[in-house]
């Protein structure tokens, strides 16, 4: 196995998203060392951010600059962080727990920014109650989509992820009726059927994987987080390269031929950022220098 396997993995009933900046001038090495030796890929997705990769005098996985739009009247932010690290587990409880101790460890040399809580609602389903991820490769076609696969390359097996904080107004979305909303998503949200006459608008269109030349699959493996009263999607989709991302969310917002993704109507990303995720040798975290 030469991948985090919980990229791959059906998502779990709940999680944490945890994002740490490395301290100027602190030791990082030897902090990040130790967090390493506890990445198991599964239990922990571990991702790196460009400053991150910069200061490891980790060269080969070239990360781009998440985007930041402003266009049509909608916002796209870009908010990196040098360290990402997805808890994936079923028992809050124990989430917690491994949070406060990973919080520990990195504190000689990292500051905790932001945790979120994820949950895995009604099986699947966006707070909207529309079913989420129909339309993710399966199978070989998957692991192609996620992880880069170059022959004797030090990057076979790992990733590249999106993740964006998406804050829903559920007030709003409930002022449409159920024909304006599934004409927002471009699915029927009673039996998930697409819709053949949805709008150019429809979400589905906007991001219609088979749309795009070339062809822009991602593995999308997106939970709904809750912190009181806020809620919405935490959207993370892993790539063997963040182009497919990066296409679809221009032609979200509008940026391709002036028309932009319905979604935007009711819900807005307020987190935006790409971080690498290295493979897996012998069972451990493999870093090109280290
Ligand atoms: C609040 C944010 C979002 C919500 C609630 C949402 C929800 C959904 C739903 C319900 C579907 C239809 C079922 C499925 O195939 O999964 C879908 C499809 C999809 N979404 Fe999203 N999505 C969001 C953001 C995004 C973003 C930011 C991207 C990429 C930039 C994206 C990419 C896709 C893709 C690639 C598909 C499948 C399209 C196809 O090939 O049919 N989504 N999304």
């Amino acid at each position: 196995m030469t991948y985090q396997r919980g990229i791959l993995a059906s998502l779990p009933q709940a999680a944490r998203y945890l994002s740490f900046n490395a301290l100027p001038s602190a030791d990082i090495h030897t902090v990040f060392a130790q967090l390493c030796a506890l990445v198991d890929g599964e239990q922990i997705v571990l991702g790196l951010g460009k400053s991150l990769l910069q200061r490891l005098a980790i060269n080969s996985p070239k990360l781009p600059n998440f985007p930041s739009y402003t266009h049509m009247g909608i916002h796209i932010p870009s908010t990196p962080h040098d360290l990402w690290l997805w808890l994936r587990g079923d028992d809050r409880g124990e989430l917690l727990l491994s949070s406060q101790h990973l919080t520990r460890l990195l504190a000689p040399a990292f500051v905790c920014v932001d945790i979120v809580e994820g949950f895995c609602h009604l099986g699947g389903r966006d707070l909207t109650g529309y079913e989420d991820g129909t339309e993710n490769p399966q199978g070989d076609e998957a692991v192609r989509a996620a992880f880069v696969n170059e022959p004797d390359s030090v990057l076979t097996g790992s990733s590249f992820v999106a993740v964006q904080q998406w804050q829903h107004s559920m007030s709003t979305f409930a002022t449409y009726d159920e024909n304006e909303q599934d004409n927002m998503m471009g699915r029927r949200r009673r039996d998930n059927e697409e819709l053949d006459d949805a709008p150019e608008s429809a979400h589905v269109k906007r991001t219609a994987q088979e749309s795009f030349s070339p062809e822009a699959f991602l593995l999308r493996r997106s939970m709904t987080w809750a912190t009181g009263v806020n809620g919405g999607l935490m959207f993370v989709a892993f790539g063997h390269s963040l182009q497919a991302f990066s296409q679809q969310l221009r032609r979200m917002v509008g940026l391709e031929d002036g028309i932009s993704d319905a979604l935007f109507k009711f819900t807005q990303p307020t987190t935006g950022a790409y971080y690498w995720c290295p493979p897996l040798r012998d069972g451990k975290i493999y870093l090109p220098t280290l």
